[in-house]
């Protein structure tokens, strides 16, 4: 089933966290654990295309047949995906990217205090970016804790996507770090798809067909 169906198809996709320094030991990350965009890399791997691979560190395998572009922070995400996104038919922002990051990063390890402030700056959004000058196939995600549909509809019109697939990432037993989700898909064209708790493997070729018949 869905055999070769993305044959000749390039699909870049980004997974996991980022890391943002505020000295050489000391990091702001999040939950993510690459799972939901390392199913997508092997599910689209799997169905003959050929996968571009951007990942924040993780600790799961990437999947044999995709092409690894190992990153750190927002910003090396960033440049990876400006980099690779000229060869991109299909592009699927599913990392969890920093939205701040710290303004400066100390050259020594920073000594102990009683209390300490660091200040944040926004990261730049990759996906509004890729929006801007959209080229590719456009799926972004949306991770929210409250008016899931109206948060994720909101970030396809204003990221400009043809695609967004909207977790509820405060609900238990899905979401980040778990092998499960649930998620709903708007479309461009105002089509909506509800797709009930389910393995990672499995959301993600649903989601991939989704995608297909899209293009
Ligand atoms: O990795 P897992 O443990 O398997 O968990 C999966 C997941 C919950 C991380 C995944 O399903 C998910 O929801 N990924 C998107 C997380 C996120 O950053 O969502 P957001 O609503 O904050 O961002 C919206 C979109 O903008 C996302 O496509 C994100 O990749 C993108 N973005 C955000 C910030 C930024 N600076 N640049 C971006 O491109």
């Amino acid at each position: 089933k869905n055999r070769d169906d993305l044959a000749g198809k390039k699909v870049l996709i980004t997974a996991g966290p980022t890391r943002e320094a505020f000295d050489p030991v000391r990091y702001l990350t999040n939950r993510s654990s690459g799972r939901m965009g390392y199913a997508l890399a092997e599910n689209a791997a799997e169905r003959g295309a050929e996968v571009m691979l951007v990942s924040g560190p993780v600790a799961i395998e990437a999947p044999p047949k995709a092409d690894l572009y190992p990153v750190e922070s927002a910003a090396e995400m960033y440049d990876r995906v400006m980099e690779l996104k000229e060869r991109a038919d299909i592009i699927i922002m599913c990392a969890a990217v920093a939205d701040y990051a710290p303004a400066n990063c100390a050259v020594h390890k920073m000594k102990k205090q009683e209390s300490m402030t660091v200040e944040l700056v926004k990261t730049k959004d990759i996906l509004a970016e890729l929006g801007r000058e959209k080229k590719a196939f456009l799926a972004g995600f949306a991770a929210e804790t409250q008016n899931l549909e109206q948060y994720a509809k909101d970030k396809l019109v204003r990221k400009n996507l043809d695609m967004i697939i909207a977790n509820d990432v405060s609900a238990p037993e899905i979401g980040f770090d778990s092998s499960y989700n649930a998620v709903s898909i708007y479309k461009k064209n105002g089509e909506t798809l509800h797709l009930p708790k389910d393995t990672k493997r499995k959301l993600a070729e649903k989601i991939l067909t989704e995608i297909r018949n899209s293009i």
